[in-house]
């Protein structure tokens, strides 16, 4: 994650009328800016295929969305960052119009003065990334005499031969040190300090293995449904939405190597080390859920089947939990448990490591470590910080235990935490890939989820507001453990 200088740029951002253009990329880019301490000459260029737009209708809806995510209209960062807008309509597979999008680019970069530094941002929905990845290459917007940059949202393919085909497609018009993978939980600044927790202090190295950890979990849950978005949802489900990547990135932080170096490639090299250590995943350790109607504080809402666009027999699940192994030197025999799920009791997003027991009990209440072992709780969102779990004698005569908590906590100390997406365009402006997913990366994951979701699967219901089915209780109960959140 190196500072280095931020060179005159275009960004072109495809999807440029869609939700996540306006309500994330907007805001992050004007953050972005806001926040340079020397100005920085750069054009945003939005690309749609909406035909009644111009630039300046185009910037109406930008001050509008600018308006939405809380920015005053008396910032005076506001009126030349919409200025440095424009927009361009763009036909959908239609070669002439990628040259005519090629055409408007050498005209803003004519008129601004700009090097051709190019980062294309896909901000699209999945099944439009090849056309458009083909387009660009068709009329040479893959190369520039500047840097050019591709940028793709999730989701990276649905299974392992999409996945595979997408890449093979990325890499027939452009290398992948050109190429952000976007996961955007690589973005949250909780995520990034685990290197930091884990490479910066001295103290959690020599108990970070197999001798000292008794198992590892890591929750995922949001208090909200599937919205708008079943068109969508109803073709991923949790563990495509979710686990193969947010996931899947917490566990690779948590258990990878220390890197030789900080740098993309060493730290991507350690990520991908983990995957391959994780053995295939037993039907048994799988346990899919979905939601039925229930209480979300204090609200009654509809079960899954309930929700607009989802069919009336959809087995979609909407909750995954899971037992992984990873079989390396280090974690050999150490569970982790994977858990996410929509409409849970509440949104979090923490990783618990829960240290083995001392060798002997010598305490009242004896043999209850299980339950009280040590704990290191990493929250990711929200209330970001740190908890250590441990025992304490209970005043009084007799030597009874409690279990305390050693806090910290992000807000006591930093004033506000950056949006995730305003580092991660930050970084994509500066060309580091350290928090992307490299193309191995992404098919070692798909590798270890497509048979999962190729097997037939039964799914079972939860209501909406618990901490899932009872099947995922079993799950770690039949280990000895239970969720720290339940
Ligand atoms: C997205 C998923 O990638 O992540 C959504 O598609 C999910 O279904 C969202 O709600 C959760 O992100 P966050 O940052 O709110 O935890």
């Amino acid at each position: 994650m190196s500072k280095s200088n931020v060179e005159p740029h275009l960004i072109v951002v495809f999807g440029a009328t869609g939700d996540l253009f306006h309500r994330k990329l907007l805001p992050a880019l004007f953050r972005l800016v806001k926040r340079r301490a020397e100005p920085v000459p750069y054009r945003i260029l939005g690309v749609a295929r909406r035909g009644d737009l111009d630039d300046a209708s185009f910037r109406m809806l930008c001050a509008k969305a600018l308006e939405s995510a809380g920015v005053a209209e008396s910032d005076s960062a506001r009126a030349p960052f919409l200025a440095a807008l424009d927009y361009q309509t763009l036909q959908d597979g239609v070669e002439d119009s990628y040259r005519s999008l090629a055409e408007r680019i050498d005209a803003l970069e004519t008129a601004h003065r700009l090097p051709h530094n190019r980062i294309f941002y896909l901000a699209l929905p999945p099944q439009a990334f090849p056309a458009t990845i083909a387009g660009l290459g068709a009329v040479g917007l893959n190369r520039s005499a500047g840097f050019t940059r591709l940028v793709i949202e999730k989701p990276f393919g649905r299974d392992l031969a999409t996945a595979r085909e997408l890449n093979a497609l990325v890499h027939t018009a452009f290398e992948e040190p050109q190429v952000y993978r976007i996961d955007h939980y690589l973005g949250k600044e909780t995520v990034q300090n685990l290197f930091v927790f884990r490479f910066a202090n001295a103290l959690f190295e020599p108990i970070w293995n197999r001798d000292r950890i008794e198992h590892v979990q890591i929750t995922v849950s949001e208090e909200l449904g599937v919205e708008s978005r079943a068109g969508y949802y109803e073709q991923a489900g949790a563990l495509r939405d979710m686990v193969q990547n947010h996931l899947t990135q917490l566990l690779c932080l948590t258990a990878m190597e220390p890197p030789a170096q900080f740098e993309a490639d060493a730290i991507r090299n350690e990520k991908v080390k983990v995957l391959r250590s994780i053995a295939p995943i037993s039907e048994d350790d799988v346990v899919f859920g979905q939601y039925t109607p229930g209480n979300v504080d204090g609200a009654q809402v509809r079960g899954y089947l309930g929700e607009t666009g989802v069919a009336p027999e959809s087995k979609t699940e909407t909750f995954v939990a899971l037992k992984l192994a990873v079989s390396n030197w280090r974690w050999q025999g150490v569970p982790f448990y994977l858990r996410t799920g929509k409409r849970m009791p509440k949104r979090l997003s923490q990783i618990t490591v829960s240290f083995r027991c001392p060798p002997v009990s010598m305490f009242q209440p004896f043999n209850t470590c299980v339950l009280s072992s040590n704990q290191l709780v990493i929250t990711v969102q929200p209330d970001e910080g740190f908890d250590l779990v441990f025992e304490v004698k209970a005043p009084g005569d007799s030597m009874t235990m409690r279990s305390q908590r050693m806090q910290y906590r992000y807000h006591e100390h930093f004033e506000t935490l950056p949006d995730g997406y305003e580092t991660l365009l930050r970084d994509v402006i500066v060309g580091d890939q350290t928090l992307f997913v490299r193309a191995d990366e992404v098919e070692k994951s798909w590798e270890l989820f497509t048979p999962v979701l190729e097997r037939a699967r039964a799914v079972h219901g939860y209501a909406a507001g618990s901490w899932g089915p009872a099947a995922a209780e079993r799950l770690v109960v039949s280990e000895d453990h239970r969720w720290v959140q339940r």
